[in-house]
């Protein structure tokens, strides 16, 4: 089972939301970043299913996502024998914490996150107080566990930023508690994969358009046809040029990510090439990255007693460790800790 937290090792926490099934946006520009971690890391990685709550969700469909995340993260290569692997609404110090920092976060930084702008727009009818805190939830995730590192795609960089200004102000009133957090974002685009038929637009699970999305669990053939049918443009080059050009630069990108080559070596190998050879040849390097997660997903969702009892062992572990950093807030802040340490052995 997981190693114990070994001072020297630093820690890398990261996590992602169960609110449907995840593309390959999610597997390259954060999962995939996640498992070499594990050699030198102390990891932990979370299905926040708290955070799902902020949009409604139907309950069975929930249930059955949290234990589909957990078996992704295991199938795309979390080891929870070097990870804890846990859910989110298992260990309360989350939500615990999380009210705590929000007396550290102000309303106007709150309002400037272009998530909650975005998911305002779009779920008009349930702006609700948990969608605006959303961050405030995501920096006690990352705060409790004493993150050096969080794994993240881009689009979470400003949360990341409102994370350490959160940490850093606390630090600043009641000295040095809090670690300060650094953003661990893809370089060479995977940090964005876009959406395949808007390609302006990154990829998101949750986009209309099912030839938009490419998910790690969809069949080989259903992979080729959406490849297929990604919009390109009429210029007839394969080149990385994001602003003219963001479909076929969305291609070549997926293909590196998928291949782990670089982009000098995917325009020497797509040089005079059709974009059909560029769509065909990155479904199948796509497949060939996907073909033995599906295959290892299948395995774990064949058994969900064991499952759950790595998600209840992970969450046990976990708490321990959050419950340390609980015990020194409280403490710091005045608020009465002495129960609780006993309780904890902490
Ligand atoms: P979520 O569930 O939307 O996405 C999980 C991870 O996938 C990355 N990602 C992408 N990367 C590249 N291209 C894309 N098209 C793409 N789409 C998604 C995300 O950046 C993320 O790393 N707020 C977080 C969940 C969270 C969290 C945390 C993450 C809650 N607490 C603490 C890190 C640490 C979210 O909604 O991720």
């Amino acid at each position: 089972m997981a190693t114990q937290a070994s001072p020297a090792r630093k820690i890398a926490f990261s996590a992602a939301q169960p609110t449907g099934q995840l593309t390959i946006g999610n597997l390259f520009g954060a999962i995939q970043n996640w498992v070499p971690l594990q050699e030198h890391y102390d990891t932990l990685f979370c299905v926040v299913d708290l955070h799902a709550l902020t949009v409604r969700q139907d309950p069975q469909q929930l249930r059955r996502h949290i234990l589909e995340l957990a078996a992704i993260y295991m199938a795309s290569g979390v080891d929870p024998r070097q990870s804890e692997v846990f859910i989110q609404s298992q260990v309360p110090q989350h939500a615990e914490l999380a009210w705590i920092l929000s007396t550290f976060a102000q309303l106007g930084e709150l309002e400037r996150m272009t998530q909650f702008k975005d998911k305002a727009q779009r779920h008009r009818h349930n702006v609700n107080a948990g969608l605006f805190t959303y961050p405030v939830l995501m920096a006690a995730d990352i705060l409790l566990y004493g993150a050096h590192v969080v794994p993240v795609g881009e689009d979470q960089k400003q949360h990341l930023e409102l994370t350490r200004d959160i940490a850093i102000r606390f630090n600043n009133l009641f000295g040095p508690v809090l670690q300060i957090p650094e953003p661990l974002i893809p370089t060479q685009g995977a940090a964005r994969v876009r959406d395949l038929q808007y390609p302006e637009k990154k990829m998101s699970k949750s986009a209309e358009a099912e030839l938009s999305r490419v998910m790690i669990l969809d069949d080989d053939a259903t992979v080729l046809k959406k490849f297929k049918k990604a919009v390109t443009d009429s210029l007839g080059e394969i080149r990385f040029n994001e602003d003219a050009q963001a479909g076929v630069t969305n291609l070549l990108t997926i293909w590196c990510a998928a291949t782990g080559r670089r982009q000098e070596e995917a325009l020497d190998h797509f040089s005079h090439n059709m974009y059909g050879k560029l769509k065909v040849e990155t479904a199948e390097a796509v497949n060939a990255v996907l073909g033995p997660i599906r295959e290892n997903y299948r395995q774990l969702m064949a058994d969900p007693g064991e499952l759950e009892r790595i998600l209840n062992q992970g969450a046990e572990r976990a708490a321990h460790r959050a419950e340390k950093t609980m015990v020194q807030v409280m403490d710091v802040l005045g608020l009465p800790v002495a129960g609780r340490r006993m309780r904890a052995g902490v």
